[in-house]
């Protein structure tokens, strides 16, 4: 059970009842692009988001589509990934190798990790270079990704673009390191061109902990306050899919 509002004719807000509901749609949103993506291009370019939301939605396709997704066309992707080896509790890559990635038969070569066990600025120009060539990127090219997942943090972080962090003014790199000063941690992250050159970004967001901030976030007197705000595809679709908890203020 959803209700929609429709915001804008590119950006949709759907409202499901529960956790358990906003986890199926998330499922069979990402299953829809993946197979469009691959009947369109025969491949699915996808940028995991990392946090807590999404492991419960990567178990969910791994118990669902083990067998009837072509893995072998599926990349996978990380939005952003801490500055921590990859077998690092922590790590996203982990995570989401724990919840997914092992379950299927994704070949090793099409999951593109974060070489996060190296200095930030490092793993960060090592992974621009990986996404440059996946993509065949000329000059100030930018990667369109057929969807990249995001979520966001208490205080309108999404991916690693931390309010008042450096990588927010970052304009022609595709991945940056980023010092996150809440953590006093270095993350690693693609940039807003890289999010807004997507065919379609969706945002998971869950749990009544959430509310004020999402309520924030879609409040027009706040415009351009929360780094979340800055994620407009130019061209793409923005789908915001959040259960009736984290919506409750809205
Ligand atoms: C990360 C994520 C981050 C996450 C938000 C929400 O590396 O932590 O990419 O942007 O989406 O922090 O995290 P939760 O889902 O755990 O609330």
């Amino acid at each position: 059970m959803s209700s929609s509002i429709q915001s804008s004719p590119s950006q949709v807000r759907l409202v499901m009842s529960d956790a358990a509901a906003l986890n199926r749609a998330a499922m069979e949103e990402f299953v829809r692009s993946a197979n469009h993506a691959i009947t369109d291009h025969d491949r699915f370019a996808v940028a995991l988001s990392g946090g807590n939301t999404p492991r419960s939605v990567y178990s969910l396709i791994a118990d669902n589509y083990q067998t009837s997704l072509p893995w072998n066309k599926v990349h996978i992707f990380f939005g952003d990934e801490r500055s921590v080896p990859p077998d690092n509790p922590e790590s996203n890559y982990r995570m989401a190798r724990e919840s997914l990635l092992s379950k299927v038969p994704i070949p090793d070569s099409n999951v593109h990790r974060v070489r996060a066990e190296l200095p930030a600025d490092q793993a960060a120009q090592l992974y621009s270079a990986e996404l440059a060539d996946f993509f065949h990127l000329e000059k100030q090219n930018w990667p369109r990704f057929d969807l990249i997942m995001l979520g966001i943090g208490d205080e309108g972080h999404t991916a690693s673009l931390f309010p008042d962090s450096k990588a927010l003014t970052e304009k022609s790199q595709l991945v940056v390191a980023n010092w996150v000063e809440k953590f006093h941690t270095w993350r690693i992250t693609f940039t807003y061109p890289v999010l807004n050159h997507a065919a379609e970004v969706m945002f998971l967001v869950s749990g009544a902990g959430k509310a004020a901030i999402l309520k924030a976030i879609f409040d027009p007197a706040q415009n351009n306050v929360y780094p979340a705000q800055g994620v407009h595809p130019e061209t793409g679709k923005l789908l915001w899919m959040v259960d009736a908890p984290a919506a409750s203020l809205l």
